[in-house]
């Protein structure tokens, strides 16, 4: 089918009218066969748009001006990025580190997080989450998630609160709100720390107020593949000065607040170490920030019409969201995939089915909650001699923190788009609804003949 013909055809699919498996069945000839057993692909000569974007008209001036400067090390330009992003989000202040993953290590052990604290988290996320909390010496506690938002869930947080939890970490997963509302009620109630993971939620929104200025810090991440790219780069968000204060001392060989770089002095007066983001990465930074608004938007609206869309597909999920989540960054794009609704078929050959059609997608996070790296901080001297013994038994340790909800959509059910297949027209949307539509429709053939 001509791509011009498929919009055409993608688009009176997309007017509402597949609710049924009934009704997909009367439609087969629109949405042709799956590229995996020879037929077309929907995207056959897709270019996604890549990422992350530089353009040079625009953008090179901001980095040269400072390379011809020779002032490389932390100055102006890393001011002046830290005073736009706090005002971006909402906060009154912004500190720079250099990854999402300093970012909160800082806000934890400036908050005084650290051995014989328990800090809360979900399990569905990034690697580097567990191993912030436990380079500040303190004991991953994982909270399950809720199958439909992908979000943890603030039931089995109240579950995890011992009088040990010193603070609960939410991060926002693919860039959508954790409810908010109940984590700040639990924090409140039990006198816990709240910061926020808004690594993947540059601009996303809940309650109307910008995520990362919720709760008592926010953190960010810059990395590559972020919505606001640097390559690596990171940053915490508060409106508690004093904290703030803290935090910038820390990043900077514990030298008091406001102390200049590249001074030789030995007056630290906190046990700091050094973080600090280069002029040249800021550069980067305020000149993809000044089309990040646009973008944000673009992704919001692309990813509310692509679940639109695939909520008519039996056995696909999307990403619920709370009543309160007014924008997502979108990061991700993640649903729920429902072999059983999919005629059996695997979750890996529905993956490869969908790649066939030239539309890029992977299973997601794994578990994380059961791996080596914690056996190796348990079994370390620190946790040996802070934590009560039960606690630092590994085969103890991996029971306490099961979370059945993350082990369904790591192992069974998560299927993940990237943001940057959010930035083209609302006609891709249409084309990846109908490649997983054709797929549906063609279950029989693909899930037998040792296909599942
Ligand atoms: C949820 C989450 N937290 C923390 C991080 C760590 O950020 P970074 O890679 O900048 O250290 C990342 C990103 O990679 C992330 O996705």
């Amino acid at each position: 089918m001509s791509r011009r013909k498929f919009i055409a055809s993608s688009s009176v699919l997309g007017a509402g009218m597949v609710a049924s498996p009934m009704v997909f069945g009367r439609q087969r000839s629109m949405t042709g066969k799956p590229a995996v057993l020879g037929g077309q692909p929907m995207f056959a000569q897709k270019e996604w748009p890549r990422w992350p974007m530089w353009n040079p008209a625009t953008d090179e001036k901001h980095v040269l001006e400072v390379l011809r400067s020779g002032v490389w090390s932390r100055a102006q330009v890393t001011q002046r990025f830290e005073e736009a992003w706090a005002k971006t989000i909402g906060t009154e202040r912004c500190l720079t580190v250099v990854n999402g993953t300093n970012a909160l290590i800082t806000a934890m052990t400036n908050f005084g997080v650290g051995p014989g604290d328990e800090v809360i988290l979900t399990p569905y996320t990034f690697i580097a989450v567990p191993l912030a909390v436990l380079a500040v010496g303190a004991m991953p506690v994982f909270a399950d998630v809720e199958l439909e938002t992908f979000q943890i869930d603030p039931a089995q947080v109240a579950k995890k609160i011992t009088p040990r939890t010193k603070a609960i970490l939410p991060v926002h997963i693919a860039g959508v709100a954790v409810d908010m509302d109940r984590i700040m009620a639990l924090a409140k109630q039990h006198n816990l720390i709240v910061i926020e993971d808004a690594c993947q939620a540059h601009l996303a929104e809940y309650d109307g107020k910008r995520l990362g200025s919720i709760g008592h810090a926010g953190c960010f991440s810059f990395q590559n593949s972020k919505n606001l790219p640097i390559g690596e780069g990171g940053a915490v968000v508060s409106n508690n000065g004093e904290f703030m204060d803290r935090c910038y001392s820390y990043h900077n060989l514990g030298l008091p607040y406001g102390s200049m770089v590249g001074v030789v002095s030995a007056s630290s007066v906190l046990a700091g170490t050094k973080i600090r983001l280069t002029e040249y990465q800021a550069a980067i930074g305020l000149a993809l920030m000044e089309r990040l608004e646009e973008e944000t938007v673009r992704r919001d609206e692309n990813a509310r019409y692509l679940s639109s869309l695939l909520s008519e597909v039996p056995g696909i999920y999307p990403m619920k969201l709370y009543e309160k989540a007014n924008k997502g960054a979108y990061h991700l794009y993640p649903f729920r995939y429902v072999a059983a609704e999919f005629g059996g078929l695997s979750r890996d050959r529905f993956l490869k089915a969908l790649r066939a059609e030239g539309v890029p997608c992977s299973s997601g996070y794994a578990v994380l909650t059961d791996k080596p790296y914690l056996k190796d901080a348990l079994d370390s001297p620190l946790y040996q001699q802070v934590y009560p013994k039960e606690q630092v038994d590994f085969d103890a340790y991996i029971a306490a923190n099961r979370c059945p909800n993350n082990e369904t959509l790591c192992n069974e059910q998560a299927v993940w788009f990237t943001q940057n297949l959010l930035l083209g027209p609302k006609s891709d949307m249409e084309m990846i609804a109908t490649a997983i539509k054709r797929i549906h429709e063609h279950t029989g053939q693909l899930a037998t003949g040792g296909n599942k």
